[in-house]
């Protein structure tokens, strides 16, 4: 080895010892006669002294020529620091130099290497390898290895297999868009690459197996955002001759057990809401629940408290709903119409935002005062729980853009009042999600989690009287803090049921065939009952990590534009390379 401990390592009690170290200049500072370098490696940070008259010229001359990110090796002996510095492990003691070496120069870096950097986005990603030396991207792969080694831990306690699974498939149309990968033995053919193994773990259970793993890259050709990637990770697991039940079991299990192996946290039993609850109380499939703040329907299924006071924008809505604001009953007129504007944003869509303030003397003030007088609005106050201090803000519309508007105004309203501590973890099962989704777009259903999502038995004979909203699937997903950490269901593991429910996503029999006949041949073949769920490894990691974007947590990330900007990819291929393949670009 060229060093006999690492930076992180020493102590008081090496004091007299001599050592060697090596690693990379941090900084350095030169006053007068007095020389001090920090070396960096992966481990901690240690000071190395020099000092005319102690250290011979060479060494001294040869130091003063060092630049930042030279990488060094230095022998000295340990000494006691005569300033001690108690933010460092290594903080009382220092080297004094006796040999030295540069083992290789550096060129001056883009930005700073430590954890305020004044490098942005995409020149940290063209340079990825300095910005991973930097100590607050190191500890969050540090991270990631912790909850990747505790998850093999937690499922090869269980009895899961790991088996990998091919990454050359074929093109499925599964929910996003595949990468496709032309082939030169089959010119016009294309595999994909995986949106998830979802078959083939299906596969593995007709075969067998009964408990798969597999912590996985999977590949979607989709818009990105700050909690998705084109090219993620899934911890990915099947198991057979179960219920629903027990894979909420095991899996509650397994979060449970990062929190605690991970971060020393231990979470409580996980409550479960409905797709219908969950939507109704939050206009989100994935609420985050670290706050209250629950929707309120002054005019829905079960009362109307609006209607006849000839305010047309309520009485013509579908849905009248709000959300009370405690304490916010000061927002100022500025306030209002910022916070108003903000939802009439194109990505959000709302028309408007009527507000009710619960004032301080007991006063109701709203702005819709024309329409509705102080006994109304107590009525209203009532049903929304709102009290003295309180701000009501309302939406309505029709019902589902009325609640996702307000989903977006809950959060940021959490967020304006401090509500989303990223230390705070609310998990939860949201389950009986429906099976199918109308697009109106589109004029057709969609599988709502996947094409081999099992009906719940009970709701099994709207397929045949088509009603298929009506459907529920044991469908289930893992949320914590508003994100969607997981998903799974049972599975369909019967033929006639998988053709029928491939029909009514308008699958032609030869299509059908075509795409999945694999899989409907295997459940011929003594198939058993199988459900399971994947989970996104990347988004567990940020949220253990307090970070609200997956790219902080993988090593060579990509940016929005689905660019490596260090390996410089996509890019586009020789012309030789594209004929050996018979493709032609076409850029029309
Ligand atoms: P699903 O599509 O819900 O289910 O994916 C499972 C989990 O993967 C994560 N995820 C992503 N993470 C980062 N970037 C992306 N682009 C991205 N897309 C999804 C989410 C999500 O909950 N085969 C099924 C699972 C099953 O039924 O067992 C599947 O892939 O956290």
């Amino acid at each position: 080895m060229l060093r006999t401990h690492t930076c992180g390592e020493l102590r008081p009690a090496h004091i007299n010892q001599t050592v060697t170290l090596a690693g990379w200049v941090q900084t350095i500072r030169n006053i007068g006669k007095v020389l001090w370098l920090d070396l960096r490696d992966r481990y901690g940070i240690t000071q190395i002294v020099a000092e005319e008259g102690k250290t011979s010229d060479a060494i001294f001359a040869q130091m003063r020529s060092l630049g930042r990110e030279f990488v060094v090796q230095v022998t000295g002996k340990v000494v006691e620091r005569y300033s001690k510095n108690p933010e460092l492990p290594t903080g009382d003691i220092e080297i004094a130099v006796e040999q030295f070496e540069i083992l290789n120069a550096s060129k001056t870096p883009p930005f700073k290497i430590q954890d305020d950097t004044d490098g942005g986005d995409d020149l940290r990603m063209e340079y990825r390898y300095l910005d991973l030396r930097r100590n607050i991207v190191r500890k969050n792969l540090e991270l990631r290895h912790a909850v990747n080694r505790a998850t093999r831990q937690y499922l090869d306690g269980l009895g899961f297999i790991d088996v990998e699974t091919p990454v050359l498939i074929k093109s499925t149309p599964e929910g996003a868009r595949d990468f496709v990968v032309p082939s030169r033995m089959n010119k016009g053919e294309f595999y994909a690459l995986p949106q998830s193994p979802q078959t083939f773990k299906q596969i593995l259970m007709v075969a067998g197996f009964d408990r798969y793993y597999q912590i996985v890259k999977c590949f979607r050709d989709e818009d990105l955002r700050a909690d998705r990637q084109p090219e993620f990770t899934q911890i990915d697991c099947e198991m057979s001759f179960i219920t629903q039940e027990d894979i909420l079991n095991t899996f509650e299990g397994l979060v449970k057990f990062l929190f605690k192996e991970v971060k020393d946290v231990e979470i409580p039993t996980l409550p479960r809401m409905t797709y219908a609850d969950a939507m109704r109380l939050y206009g989100s499939d994935k609420p985050d629940t670290r706050f209250d703040m629950q929707f309120v329907e002054l005019k829905g299924q079960d009362r109307d408290l609006t209607s006849g006071k000839n305010f047309v924008v309520f009485d013509s809505a579908e849905l009248v709903v709000g959300i009370c604001a405690k304490g916010c009953s000061e927002y100022t007129r500025k306030q209002m119409d910022e916070l108003t504007d903000w939802l009439k944003r194109p990505q959000i869509g709302a028309k408007g935002l009527i507000y009710v303030r619960y004032g301080q003397d007991g006063s109701l003030k709203s702005s819709v005062d024309k329409f509705y007088n102080e006994e109304d609005l107590k009525k209203w106050a009532e049903a929304m729980g709102a009290e003295k201090g309180d701000l009501m803000l309302i939406i309505s519309g029709e019902a589902g853009k009325a609640r996702k508007q307000l989903n977006e105004l809950r959060l940021e309203m959490g967020t304006r009042l401090g509500l989303r501590d990223k230390n705070k973890f609310s998990c939860l099962w949201v389950v009986d999600f429906p099976m199918l989704e109308y697009s109106e777009d589109d004029n057709r259903w969609y599988a709502m989690h996947h094409p081999f999502t099992a009906p719940k038995p009970e709701d099994a004979h709207y397929l045949d009287t088509q009603e298929f909203g009506k459907i529920r699937a044991n469908a289930y997903d893992m949320v914590i803090n508003g994100v969607e950490v997981g998903g799974g269901s049972i599975r369909i593991f019967q033929r006639g049921l998988q053709e029928k429910a491939l029909s009514v996503l308008g699958f032609s029999p030869e299509e059908a065939k075509s795409q999945f006949g694999f899989l409907m041949d295997a459940f011929e073949f003594g198939t058993p009952p199988h459900g399971g769920i994947a989970f996104g490894f990347d988004r567990l990691c940020s949220l253990f990590g307090g970070a609200d974007s997956i790219r902080d947590f993988i090593a060579f990330p990509k940016n929005n534009a689905g660019r490596d900007m260090m390996i410089k990819s996509p890019s586009t291929i020789a012309q030789a390379q594209l004929d050996e393949l018979g493709l032609k670009v076409n850029l029309k």
